[in-house]
């Protein structure tokens, strides 16, 4: 176990890059295995989760080569059954995806992880396999995963709850499937996956929140090579938070991902009174790209809930630390789905900023926040959480006192770098080629 101490920051200035976004590397590699040719991707996330996915692929049969800007995948249109079980490690994205890509294969595969993610809900997306004929054995509705690919049909499936990883496992075993597979969303999540399917010229349709995709004859198409993958919007959440909150701050974060799907966080956080600016903006990966300005300021309190929470629904860990500095109170609802993330984030937060002096109390689908509040530096702890332990960390930026931050070594699950930033004296550049 790591730990990690921070003190009150000075104010942050100059321009920072994060790294590249995770849903989208992993869908990179995924999806352009199944290509018939190689594709260059360039600003790959190499990070614990998406290293899983790589794992994963290369025992499927598939090359992927590290190079200095990122990675070569050598698709060949077919997979090959792997020798053992796959290790998803930690990455909840890498499970669900690949059961939907393995159901429809013509071989037996087996999912498997970290305890942690031996403990999250696997039904969801099993269930509407089994639906498209998928015969897959669960251990109590989790991982391990037994997955006895073959033939499926397309199904028309509503999702009961709005879940990314969901709809594009139904997506990758469509693409497999005899027929056409809709799928319904409740609410807006990311949709990286229609985007990069469209770009391989699978036969994807989008109607509002209906996604329809029939299989298609012969294998995708390669991405446009090299593919970029922009800055993710989910890491430069940490620190446009910090830059917020810590007095005296103005920095741009170059590159981010300001995919609509994604920034609900932006919203909120202008509703509150912050102010950021675009700049730039332009389309990378099939991505609406831009350089976010933000400078520290006032907040108010606010009420998130509905199609919002969906929209920023990695970004309640930091969100909770704005929410301490903000005048009056903000709350939180329709966002039970924190409970089962890398940690119980709803849970998580409210104990641990409690332990700082915040005020929160906790709802059975959000929190409560009432502020602002001084925050007094603590030990807290990151509970296995990567994005718990960056959002502590930006607490002690603002804390008196010193802070530590336990179990800090689980930030590397998606932003390898973001300790150097702290550490060294602002502004630092983390790597991103
Ligand atoms: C992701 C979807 C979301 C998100 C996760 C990444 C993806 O999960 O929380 O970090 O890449 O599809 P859900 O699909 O469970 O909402």
């Amino acid at each position: 176990m790591t730990e990690m101490r921070v003190r009150q920051s000075q104010p942050l200035h100059g321009r920072f890059l994060v790294p590249g976004d995770k849903s989208i590397s992993h869908r990179a590699v995924i999806f352009s295995a199944l290509a018939d040719g190689p594709t260059e991707i360039r600003g790959f996330l190499w990070a614990g989760d998406t290293e899983a996915t790589v794992r994963c692929m290369r025992a499927l049969g598939v090359a992927v080569e590290r190079r200095a800007t990122g990675l070569v995948v050598r698709g060949q249109g077919r997979l090959r059954a792997p020798a053992g079980p796959l290790d998803c490690a930690r990455a909840g994205t890498t499970m669900r995806l690949l059961a939907g890509l393995l159901a429809g294969q013509p071989f037996t595969s087996i999912l498997d992880g970290d305890p942690q993610l031996r403990r999250r809900p696997m039904r969801r997306v099993v269930e509407p396999l089994r639906l498209m004929g998928a015969d897959i054995r669960d251990t109590d509705g989790h991982a391990p995963l037994t997955i006895i690919g073959g033939p499926l049909h397309g199904i028309d499936y509503t999702l009961p709850i709005a879940s990314a990883q969901v709809k594009s496992a139904l997506l990758l075993a469509g693409l497999f499937a005899d027929g056409p597979t809709t799928v319904r969303e409740p609410g807006p999540s990311r949709d990286h996956t229609e985007r990069m399917l469209a770009a391989m010229n699978a036969r994807i349709t989008v109607a509002g929140s209906t996604i329809t995709l029939s299989p298609s004859h012969s294998p995708l198409s390669p991405l446009p090579s090299p593919f970029h993958i922009p800055g993710d919007f989910s890491s430069a959440a940490f620190l446009l938070v910090a830059a917020l909150l810590v007095p005296k701050s103005r920095i741009t974060i170059e590159g981010v991902n300001v995919n609509p799907t994604r920034i609900g966080l932006l919203d909120v956080l202008r509703q509150m009174g912050a102010e950021i600016t675009l700049s730039d903006e332009r389309v990378v990966g099939g991505e609406p790209v831009a350089d976010l300005t933000i400078s520290s300021g006032a907040l108010r309190g606010v009420e998130v809930k509905g199609e919002t929470v969906v929209r920023m629904i990695d970004e309640f860990p930091i969100f909770a630390v704005a929410a301490t500095q903000a005048e009056g109170k903000t709350e939180i609802r329709d966002a039970a789905e924190l409970r089962v993330k890398e940690s119980d984030r709803i849970a998580t937060m409210v104990n641990e900023l409690r332990k700082m002096g915040a005020h929160l109390e906790e709802r059975p689908d959000g929190f409560v926040v009432e502020g602002p509040t001084p925050l007094t530096g603590a030990v807290v702890d990151s509970h296995g959480d990567h994005r718990v332990a960056m959002a502590l960390a930006v607490a002690g930026l603002i804390a008196s006192g010193e802070t530590t931050v336990t179990g800090s070594e689980w930030i590397g699950d998606s932003f390898p770098g973001f300790e150097a930033v702290l550490a060294g004296s602002w502004p630092l550049h983390t790597a991103r080629r």
